[in-house]
């Protein structure tokens, strides 16, 4: 018999509906469906429930099958996180270049020195399966914690055939063992690596007539993404990508106008990108071109936080219709966080976002810009029950409480991952969750 799992007198519920044909822009991305005093039902993994204390407690009554309580009293109930842009498969790390940017060394002069993404090529191409698979599992244990459930990873510090298809083949047998979910995009294009130096048009022919079909055919990835930056990979090199990957099945995306303002914005609306990511330099003619077209805005205002950078102008993106969605852009260079909270702390404190956009950013834009929008990022019935309750009496008081976490039950599928801020091992747990609570 399927069990039923009850999550009552949440404070608030806060549901994120009706974004899921297509993501919030401008006022929508207020209006975040909040239920005070709420309760959600879930049978199995979908869930079947959400409304008021009394209408779920007469929805209780009806049901035959054994029913497991959590008391949600003080606390809020969310979607799950969604992180829609990480580099989370990699080896090493590169804590001396926060010195160097602190001594005044640019970002993007230290990759053009052969540094940055290319050092992390170095011991990625080195790493054994094993080894990136022990490496990613940290971090992705440090995600579930911060209250995410499904994250998007990219490849791009492999850089040869091979060591990209490992990092991909490690992200899918991750997504199998690890209760998050991981949508893996191919990010061949990342950086042109040392042996290309001289011939990045050969790099871009290796990209496309070597790895795109090979991931392709192994179904090894969804999206495809390039680092479309000035000293990077040109305007025509990743529109021709993104071009060949569409023919291969693989959606693009962007990493547009991060550095320098370089058109990005502009060859996402012309591709119909699902998303452009980062724009901190996007022109205004780019961010309209992106409203027209329904490209989300992936902003990454931890990545500027830690660059040291302007953040992207979030108010003109909503203002002008742009679905706006959040991410950590996890990654060992210009974003070493998993905590999506901060993130969200600093959307709020350094772009302005009110507590409601971010809300919607990190749940239903960011499914939509993962494409998942119909199986995720609200609590409506029939979606899949994944599910974070806060240990804050309003949703206002996870942006103003800053830098902390107040993850204390994250629920993935319908079943408990972490209790009380703390990984559950077994699925057991969940009974001694609600042991000493009674039915009704
Ligand atoms: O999104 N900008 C390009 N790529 C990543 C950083 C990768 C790295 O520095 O290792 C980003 O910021
Ligand atoms: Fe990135």
């Amino acid at each position: 018999m399927t069990e039923i799992l009850y999550i009552k007198r949440a404070s608030q519920v806060i549901t994120v509906s009706g974004g899921s044909q297509k993501p919030k822009t401008g006022q929508e991305m207020s209006e975040i469906g909040v239920i005070e005093n709420g309760s959600v039902i879930v049978e199995g993994n979908q869930i079947r429930f959400v409304g008021s204390d009394r209408e779920a407690e007469k929805y209780v009554n009806t049901l035959s099958e054994p029913v497991t309580v959590i008391n949600a009293e003080g606390k809020i109930l969310t979607p799950g996180l969604i992180d829609p842009h990480t580099h989370i498969v990699f080896a090493g790390s590169r804590e001396k270049e926060l010195e160097m940017r602190l001594k005044g060394a640019k970002y993007i002069d230290i990759l053009k020195a052969g540094g940055g993404i290319l050092s992390t090529t170095t011991d990625t191409r080195k790493a054994s399966e094993e080894h990136l698979i022990e490496e990613t599992l940290k971090r992705l244990n440090r995600f579930l914690q911060y209250g995410v459930t499904t994250i998007e990873a990219k490849s791009g510090y492999g850089l040869t055939v091979e060591d990209e298809l490992k990092q991909l083949r490690v992200a899918k047998k991750l997504n199998k063992q690890h209760p998050i979910d991981l949508i893996s995009t191919f990010m061949g294009a990342h950086a042109v690596p040392a042996e290309y130096k001289e011939s990045p048009e050969e790099f871009v022919k290796l990209v496309v007539e070597e790895m795109l079909p090979q991931v392709a055919q192994e179904k090894l990835a969804e999206f495809c993404d390039v680092f479309c930056e000035e000293g990077v990979f040109t305007i025509e090199q990743s529109e021709y990508i993104l071009q060949e990957g569409k023919k291969w099945g693989l959606i693009p995306k962007i990493h547009a106008d991060e550095i320098v303002q370089f058109g990005g914005a502009e060859l996402a609306a012309k591709i119909g990108a699902i998303s452009a990511d980062h724009l901190l330099r996007a022109s205004e003619n780019g961010i309209k071109q992106m409203a027209e077209q329904g490209v989300i805005a992936v902003l990454l205002p931890g990545t500027a936080f830690f660059l040291m950078a302007e953040p992207a102008n979030a108010r003109k993106m909503i203002e002008l219709g742009v679905p706006v969605a959040l991410s950590t852009d996890r990654n060992p260079g210009s974003s070493p966080t998993e905590s999506l909270p901060f993130i969200m702390n600093l959307a709020c404190l350094t772009m302005k976002m009110t507590p409601e956009e971010v809300l919607t950013a990190c749940t239903i834009n960011a499914a939509h810009a993962i494409n998942r929008a119909s199986e995720i990022g609200s609590i409506e019935v029939d979606k899949k029950a994944d599910f974070v309750l806060f240990d804050a009496p309003n949703y206002q008081t996870l942006q103003y409480n800053y830098a902390v976490n107040l993850v204390d039950t994250v629920f993935k599928n319908g079943k408990v991952v972490v209790k009380g801020g703390a990984i559950v091992e077994s699925e057991e747990s969940l009974h001694q969750y609600s042991s000493a609570e009674n039915r009704h």
